[in-house]
């Protein structure tokens, strides 16, 4: 090899999320960005919650006398103390976790340790599923079969129950929780335990993706579906994001976590989860975590508010353009969080580009929370203009 050895490389293949969010910000201030997924306040900044400014400013007066040693690979205690506490309440069942550098990191940790446990294991992921889901599966290097997750433009889990009878050996099976990214269109409490049943009698692993909590409904509701699996006989994965609900995109702060039966597990899986991390990047970086733990301990009443805020938020919006994009959108528009995907095709979403400087990946996705309130009626007036 030398140095012109590098054009023997594959074409490389732009992120769709990273790349119209590129061309977003190449149009300017007054360019209707719905790209990457990031909640925004009414001027267009992104948003820092209350709650999260406070810890910062706590923590702000003990950097110097932090720990700058490197963490425990599993991370910071207090940290996924406070998070499991989150995901489960008051009554825990008992958890091996390891601190992720996001929820993408906790992703890539759970589908690495299902692999662990059998490397001819196929994962079944329904589409469209988060951007990332298909790549992660890649590099991880697990056979991934992708099943619809749409029927007739609602959520379904027939897909995923086809797949569980079809595959012969072991399944897990990739499903989020609560604003389905990219559609915003979650699985109803009858379809989780219909799916749950299925994953039981098959012995399938779940591996669920837990990203924005508090942001569908109250942070103990949207963890319903993730309480139901950890009480069930399911062996059941949890990944947990902090970057949108802790406004904290840039610190990369996630969990990884593995409902157990009993201590010994726990010490084994957590064992795992550090090797695992070890072979990618060792620890995560600990200042998210520290953020994380300072707003479960002492600024918890107010998180609470910031994200009932960022809830009613979007829902405000969803009304806007409920009430202004014709019926053929209803569906779309009817979920929840900070997604849609409207049924544009690519040559509309390029016109939105062009003519309007409104930007979407050409799947139709849009980012509801990175669009200012005052801005949705223009937003819905665009979108007819050029679906015309
Ligand atoms: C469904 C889903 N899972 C995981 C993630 C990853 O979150 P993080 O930014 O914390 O890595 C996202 C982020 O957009 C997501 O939408």
């Amino acid at each position: 090899m030398t140095p012109a050895s590098f054009l023997t490389l594959p074409a490389s293949k732009p992120d769709p999320i990273f790349a119209a969010a590129k061309a977003a910000k190449a149009a300017g201030p007054q360019a209707i960005n719905g790209t990457i997924g990031v909640y925004m306040d009414e001027d267009g900044k992104p948003m820092v919650f209350p709650s999260v400014r406070s810890a910062l400013e706590d923590i702000a007066k003990e950097l110097t006398r932090r720990s700058y040693s490197y963490p425990a690979l599993t991370g910071l205690a207090e940290y996924r103390t406070s998070v499991h506490h989150l995901l489960f309440g008051d009554s825990a069942p008992l958890i091996a976790s390891i601190a992720s550098t996001g929820g993408t990191g906790g992703v890539s940790l759970n589908i690495r340790l299902a692999k662990l446990m059998d490397p001819a294991i196929t994962l079944i992921l329904p589409t469209p599923a988060w951007a990332n889901h298909a790549p992660l599966c890649r590099s991880a290097g697990i056979t991934t079969v992708e099943v619809p997750y749409l029927e007739d433009g609602l959520p379904s889990v027939r897909g995923v129950m086809d797949a569980l009878q079809r595959t012969a050996g072991n399944c897990c099976v990739l499903l989020q929780v609560g604003c389905h990214n990219p559609l915003g269109l979650d699985l109803s409490t009858a379809q989780w335990n219909e799916v749950l049943a299925a994953m039981a009698k098959k012995r399938a692993i779940a591996i669920l993706d837990f990203a924005y909590q508090g942001f569908g409904g109250t942070p103990d509701e949207d963890a319903a579906p993730v309480r139901l699996f950890a009480q069930s006989d399911v062996l059941t994965l949890i990944t947990w994001s902090a970057s949108k609900n802790h406004s904290i995109y840039s610190e990369r702060t996630g969990l990884a976590c593995a409902v157990v039966p009993d201590e010994k597990t726990r010490i084994e899986v957590e064992a795992h989860y550090s090797t695992l991390t070890r072979g990618i990047h060792s620890a995560a970086a600990t200042f998210g975590q520290s953020v994380v733990a300072r707003v479960q301990s002492t600024h918890r009443d107010q998180w609470l508010k910031d994200v009932a805020g960022a809830r009613e938020m979007l829902e405000k919006k969803r009304a806007v353009l409920k009430e202004t994009l014709p019926a053929s959108f209803r569906k779309a528009i009817d979920g929840h969080g900070m997604f849609a995907m409207l049924p544009l095709s690519e040559e509309q979403v390029d016109r939105l580009a062009t003519d309007e400087k409104v930007f979407m990946t050409r799947d139709g996705r849009i980012n509801i929370a990175g669009i200012p309130l005052k801005r949705m009626e223009e937003l819905a007036e665009k979108i007819q203009k050029c679906a015309r």
